[in-house]
């Protein structure tokens, strides 16, 4: 392979590499509605487990559940511990966000019940729309 050949084939891999990040970013921007709500999975998902966490989205990591004193609210939270970053789940029989690192739990609203984490979850809005369910920062 001479100079010019190794020029344009590196040439060519950059714009196939730019062309995917541009892609790849067009797809988050669009994923997040006028409204500002976006799709983080479907009710039956949800349903199936109790939880359904997606973390590739515009706001960050969502973690849902069925609000527990209202089963027709949806509760989104970001599952990043706030003590150590290790991602937290929901345990329905303890009704809290528990993390499997430390054992720091969180009530529904994100609220610390026990450390060692000291600062409470993010969360966001959360909504149910036909058997989607919807976040928004
Ligand atoms: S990372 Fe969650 S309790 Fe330590």
């Amino acid at each position: 392979m001479n100079r010019r050949e190794f020029i344009s084939l590196v040439g060519a891999s950059a714009s196939v590499s730019i062309a995917a990040c541009n892609s790849q970013s067009a797809n988050v921007a669009s994923d997040v509605r006028a409204d500002g709500f976006e799709v983080v999975g479907t009710v039956s998902e949800l349903d199936k487990t109790g939880q359904l966490l997606n973390e590739n989205l515009a706001v960050g990591k969502a973690l849902v559940i069925r609000d527990p004193a209202n089963a027709n609210q949806a509760i989104a939270v970001n599952p990043t511990c706030t003590h150590a970053g290790c991602n937290v789940a929901w345990v329905q029989d303890q009704k809290a966000f528990v993390c499997p690192c430390h054992n720091s739990k969180f009530t529904s609203d994100g609220s610390v019940q026990n450390g060692p984490a000291k600062e409470p979850l993010a969360t966001y809005r959360a909504k149910f729309e036909g058997d989607l369910v919807l976040v928004s920062s």
